[in-house]
């Protein structure tokens, strides 16, 4: 099934190392990161697992769960999350998924056959407060994520959703933000007291609003 941006991410009931979890339910009122990996017992998502697992205060601070995915059974994903912890210098406490029939996996287009038809690829999913999938990527087996990168979109996409604001290239988290084109100048003034800067008409910026 191809998702696309703006869909409601498909619900699902799966088992995990920390039981089991209905999707949807389990989300509750906050965004989500749902991501796969290629398979357990593997260097490059040892070392992503145990990034996420540091940075799991980051999500938290902004109201994000994470949830991995990796098509490998429960039992050999909590004997994987031993090593991860003892090599990572950390301490996994988000759920896997254990997905060896691939049924969470298909649901969301997570193995790409002409890269490998036994393993799933390395897909994020962020998912905001209402369901809907805000992003997507893709990345090869062979190249772990870059996930300062997925905390600065999540940045980028809970301002979005809350300021009507854009961001522009290689923003950071503190830095002017674009006023949306929907807003005339005239209410953008009114909107962001902090001052609107218009450099063309159609390219307007502001502080951050929530700094
Ligand atoms: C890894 O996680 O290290 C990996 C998995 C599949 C292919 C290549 C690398």
């Amino acid at each position: 099934m191809t998702l696309r941006l703006g869909d409601i991410a498909p619900d699902f009931v799966a088992e995990t190392t920390e039981g089991t979890i209905k999707f949807h339910e389990w989300l509750g009122t906050s965004w989500g990161v749902l991501f796969s990996h290629p398979a357990d017992y593997t260097p490059v998502c040892t070392t992503e697992l145990g990034t996420v697992a540091k940075l799991q205060k980051e999500f938290e601070a902004r109201n994000v769960k994470v949830l991995a995915l990796s098509v490998d059974g429960v039992e050999s994903h909590k004997g994987w999350i031993g090593d991860i912890n003892e090599t990572q210098n950390t301490k996994v406490d988000f759920p896997i998924i254990a997905d060896p029939d691939f049924k969470v996996a298909n649901l969301y287009d997570m193995v790409h056959p002409n890269a490998s038809d036994k393993f799933t690829v390395r897909s994020v999913f962020v998912i905001g407060s209402d369901k809907k999938i805000k992003l997507t990527i893709t990345y090869p087996a062979s190249t772990g994520r870059n996930f300062d990168e997925l905390l600065r979109v999540i940045d980028s996409l809970q301002l979005t959703a809350n300021y009507s604001v854009a961001t522009p290239a290689n923003w950071k988290n503190s830095e002017d933000v674009v006023v949306s084109p929907a807003i005339k100048t005239a209410d953008a003034i009114v909107k962001f007291p902090k001052g609107v800067r218009e450099i063309k008409p159609y390219l307007r910026m502001t502080p951050q609003p929530n700094k």
